[in-house]
């Protein structure tokens, strides 16, 4: 499993990386990023799920 954040559509909500900060960071100005290439470690898969469905602006893709 991977994450992908769509930069067009993040808005700098925080919510991936306060809920999941294993899985995302924040850049220079608040907009999310994945850690890494965005892969999922074994056992963060409802992580990753619980950012995908907390992320207002639905930019967070599970791949
Ligand atoms: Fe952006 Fe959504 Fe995270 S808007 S900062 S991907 S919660």
């Amino acid at each position: 499993m991977k994450v992908r954040i769509d930069p067009k559509r993040c808005q700098g909500h925080g919510r991936c990386y306060e809920l999941a900060p294993e899985l995302f960071g924040d850049d220079e100005e608040g907009y999310g990023k994945v850690i890494g290439d965005g892969a999922v470690p074994d056992g963060e898969e409802r992580t990753a799920r619980l950012a995908v469905a907390n992320c207002p602006e639905r930019a967070i893709e599970i791949l």
